[in-house]
């Protein structure tokens, strides 16, 4: 029997093609459907979703642009399910498109942003979510938090609101996740920037500029109807977003906690894993072009299970950035951790770092004086759950080779990079803990039908039947599979050829393989993934269907507007997804 199982190859479905159709697509004998879409009640007295819900029922819905999730089991057959909701689209969230905005407007805007804790519940094998749960919880933009770690209370944290720094309003861009073994959840502060802006004359310094801060926001105006966003009139404000917030999801009176300790920067997600020595490691990505891919490991050791001394384990540790090395011409190399520590290797007051809060709030300019790897865009990071080893998505980059700090390197070996590449490294010593490893590149998507030959017609597991491009939500499962989601162009045109929507495929870690498991419907991205504890359901998420008014109607349908949404997937026959 032994034999059998050791002989069963990893990947067990069958392949889909690349599809440009407004719909989910999944292998024979699996089923994808709708576990919860934005607007969706998450409170008795949540109205149903319409797309003139009022700031007051956008608190109580379903959050939009679901990004990172993460299932907390609370019984055989209830659940808690954690899901991030990045942003939102005003072509679809107000009935104008968002033409003529207001107080009332910007309201809806945030609280469409932040966390959605929603209770699952199993009723006939199959997981729902239940919109009476007790646990149900809405976080966003406004939500209260506390700043904890170096940086809490420090001068540049402070504002008139909060003269103390310790005390922040709100969660917004979380893009991806990450789950402690003491029953947090992470959620991870991405482009905050956008939603800043001033109407005045803010004063925007390089360090200001390295974090995308300028006086033209993304186009939320937030700033015009919510002065804490003006960067004139409050230029800390920014310095309390960009962290890594800590929730205790089992709590709904809990007040969040920014672990400031995990550094500012465009966080993607926060992969957990323990080191041999019993601490906690946190592999961290900032994805923008040139930046870089981080490690926290805490001083203290994981207490086993929901132990109260694990409560505030992420506020002390160490920061470290990565630079990778590698032999001229060659795809593989070592590396470092480099410790983002006020007074060594030039973190001085001299040099600008006052102290660690100065460093932790300034990461990214830190990191660039240690002398980090500029990355093509890190996005997530996936530990193996068996094996000594982590993946991150390098989803693209068109300043590859054009920008003097973004030359090619063997981590980085493509100009203007349109198609991404997964890295990963292997910690010394199998620990990690380690401040050493070796690294490859998993893979490098590509196209081999545009490309005949050379860097840009992928590695060689791509291939016309499993090409994609821009891989940026990972996750493993307990088999060792390795999950892929795609958030890239879905033109399907020219270098994009032949690959279709937006997708997610599996792959195999140790021969390769890499195979489509899923397309998504027009213009999404696929992103968020987490597993039942039996491995039997997998929940995914589809994000901005039809965005820009590109003319998708799921899921609902018809005429309907696209909503972002939740899948639960799962196998006909009950068995193990992937398998
Ligand atoms: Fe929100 Fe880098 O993706
Ligand atoms: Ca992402
Ligand atoms: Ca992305
Ligand atoms: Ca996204």
């Amino acid at each position: 029997r032994a034999v059998a199982a050791a002989t069963q190859p990893l990947l067990g479905f069958q392949a889909v093609p690349a599809s440009v159709a407004d719909a989910i697509v999944v292998p024979p004998g699996y089923k994808a459907e709708v576990l919860i879409a934005w607007g969706d009640a998450l409170f008795a007295d949540a109205p149903a979703f319409s797309q003139s819900n009022d700031a007051r029922a956008q608190a109580r819905q379903f959050g939009d642009n679901n990004d990172g999730m993460s299932f907390f089991p609370l019984g055989p057959d209830r659940a808690l399910l954690a899901v991030n909701n990045e942003y939102t689209n005003y072509e679809y969230l107000f009935a104008d498109g968002g033409k003529v905005l207001s107080a009332e407007a910007v309201a809806k805007a945030q609280a469409a942003h932040g966390v959605s804790l929603v209770e699952l519940v199993r009723i006939d094998g199959k997981w729902q979510a239940n919109p009476r749960g007790a646990l149900n919880r809405r976080i966003t933009a406004t939500t209260p938090m506390t700043l904890s770690g170096p940086a809490a209370g420090h001068a540049l944290l402070k504002t008139h609101a909060d003269p103390e720094g310790r005390t922040a309003l709100g969660t917004f861009n979380n893009c991806a996740n990450g789950q402690t073994p003491w029953g947090t959840y992470l959620t991870c502060e991405e482009n905050f920037n956008g939603y800043f802006g001033s109407a005045g004359k803010p004063v925007l310094d390089q360090r200001a500029a390295r974090y995308g801060l300028a006086a033209e926001d993304a186009g939320f105006g937030w700033h015009r109807f919510d002065e804490r966003f003006d960067l004139a009139k409050h230029p800390n404000e920014p310095h309390r977003f960009g962290w890594v917030v800590e929730i205790d999801p089992h709590d709904p009176a809990s007040t969040p906690k920014k672990r400031t300790a995990l550094g500012r920067f465009k966080h993607e997600n926060a992969a957990f894993t323990i080191n041999k020595d019993g601490r906690a490691v946190v592999y961290l990505g900032d994805d923008e072009r040139g930046e870089h891919i981080y490690r926290f490991v805490s001083k203290n050791k994981v207490a086993p299970g929901k132990d109260p001394a694990n409560r505030d384990l992420l506020d002390e540790g160490t920061l470290y950035v990565a630079r990778f090395e590698a032999k001229e011409g060659e795809l593989k190399g070592t590396g470092q951790w480099l410790p983002l520590v006020h007074g060594q290797h030039g973190l001085t007051r001299e040099n600008g770092f006052a102290d660690q809060g100065e460093v932790l709030i300034f990461a990214r300019e830190a990191a660039t004086r240690l002398g980090a790897t500029t990355m093509d865009r890190p996005e997530w990071v996936a530990v193996h759950p068996h094996r000594a080893e982590a993946y991150c998505t390098l989803t693209n980059n068109k300043n590859r080779g054009l920008k003097e700090n973004q030359p090619l390197d063997g981590a980085n070996p493509r100009a203007e990079n349109p198609y991404g590449q997964i890295i990963r490294w292997r910690p010394a010593g199998g620990d990690h803990g380690s401040d050493s490893f070796e690294w490859d590149l998993f893979l490098l998507a590509g196209n081999p039908e545009v490309n005949k030959e050379g860097l840009m017609a992928g590695s060689a597991n791509i291939n016309p039947d499993n090409m994609f491009n821009s891989p940026d939500g990972i996750g493993f499962d307990e088999a060792g599979r390795l999950w892929i989601q795609t958030d890239g162009d879905y033109s399907n045109e020219k270098q994009f050829a032949g690959m279709g929507n937006n997708q997610m495929l599996c792959a195999d870690p140790t021969s390769g393989e890499v195979r489509r498991f899923l397309t998504g419907p027009i213009a999404c991205e696929i992103t968020g993934l987490t597993f039942s504890p039996d491995w039997r359901t997998m929940f995914v998420g589809v994000q901005h269907p039809g965005e820009e008014l590109a003319p998708s109607h799921f899921p609902d349908g018809g005429t309907a507007i696209p909503r972002s949404a939740v899948l639960r997937i799962t196998r006909d026959d009950g068995g193990i997804i992937g398998a």
